[in-house]
């Protein structure tokens, strides 16, 4: 079997995928002319031409301006329905997807609106392709704490349905500690924890995500390297890293797909897994990010297999259905 076969079948968890982040060219343009939403650009492709970016901001601007075309139950729907019907051709069985619910409640969008869809195409994928997705609702950190306060205090209705909390959105300037006392709250209601932290922020910030915010897993985390005891503290805690190669190359994080480090994070032994974040912005879902590796990196099978593996380790699936894939 060739490399890219063995990518291919194996199966594998996605941890770090933004759902606003897959809404493809097409999809946007559809619905910006369902709702007459007007958009800067003349056709589908001139959409996916502007996706060069040169560093983090300069993707949400385009990312949040993107996400302006969401606006009924069945938008949010068909967002997530393409997003696991492409985990389905891709092996993915499971996954846990982002969702930055200010990103909408700020447009006057409500929370029953974009949940009922996210829902609705989660539980389909549930029963027609057997992928079992998780929500970790995600604060934009550029925005005040009180906003993440009321946002926690909006989602009330669907504790159930959320796994997990996170943290995205501008890094540099807002560090884990603005939000110590939301997060803090969100773990007496029982959530998991995930932060982004030390993707274009240092290696404090990664440190300040684990004693301040008490992670369950950093999102990025790839300028770790920067601080050997921090390097050291990860091996040995085994806090997982959720890495995305092609993000980290698209919003020059890196210069070369062959300067990036998740290989030596592996051989280290952090607990590293791929993922692909943004993948309609970013050129690739999370087969073309193991492609990507392997093309670059020479990354062979049994890489995969760990990386494979790390990603159900790193999950918050149960430790039975962990079991099935490790
Ligand atoms: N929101 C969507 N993608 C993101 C990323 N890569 N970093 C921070 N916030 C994001
Ligand atoms: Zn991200």
């Amino acid at each position: 079997m060739s490399l890219i076969d063995t990518i291919k079948k194996t199966p594998k968890a996605e941890l770090h995928l933004h759902i606003e982040g897959s809404l493809t060219p097409e999809l946007m343009w559809d619905l910006a002319a369902k709702h007459s939403v007007s958009l800067p650009y003349n056709s589908v492709e001139e959409i996916a031409a502007a996706y060069n970016f040169s560093d983090l901001q300069s993707f949400l601007d385009l990312y949040y301006a993107g996400a302006g075309v969401l606006i009924d139950e069945d938008d949010f729907y068909q967002l997530m329905w393409a997003y696991l019907s492409r985990c389905h051709e891709e092996n993915i069985v499971h996954t846990e997807i982002m969702f930055d619910p200010q990103t909408h409640t700020e447009r006057g969008i409500e929370f029953a609106t974009f949940m009922a869809g996210f829902l609705r195409a989660m539980k389909d994928a549930e029963e027609q392709f057997g992928i079992s997705s998780y929500l970790i609702m995600s604060f934009l950190r550029h925005l005040p704490e009180s906003s993440a306060f009321a946002t926690l205090e909006q989602a009330k209705p669907y504790f159930s349905d959320i796994h997990a909390v996170g943290l995205d959105s501008s890094e540099l300037g807002h560090p884990p500690s603005k939000f110590e006392r939301v997060f803090k709250q969100a773990k007496q209601h029982g959530f998991k924890i995930v932060a982004h932290a030390g993707e274009e922020g240092p290696a404090s910030y990664i440190w300040e995500a684990i004693n301040l915010l008490e992670v369950d897993r950093i999102d990025h985390g790839v300028r770790c390297q920067e601080d050997a005891e921090l390097m050291t503290y990860l091996k040995e805690k085994q806090i997982p890293l959720t890495v995305c190669p092609l993000s980290n190359l698209k919003l020059c994080v890196i210069d070369d797909m062959k300067q990036h480090n998740i290989l030596t994070l592996l051989e280290e032994g952090l607990l590293v897994t791929v993922n692909s974040d943004d993948p309609t912005y970013f050129g690739g879902f999370l087969n073309d990010n193991f492609i990507a590796l392997s093309e670059s990196l020479g990354i062979n099978e049994e890489h995969v297999k760990a990386l494979a593996k790390n990603s159900f380790i790193a999950s918050f699936l149960p430790e039975d259905k962990k079991r099935q894939y490790i």
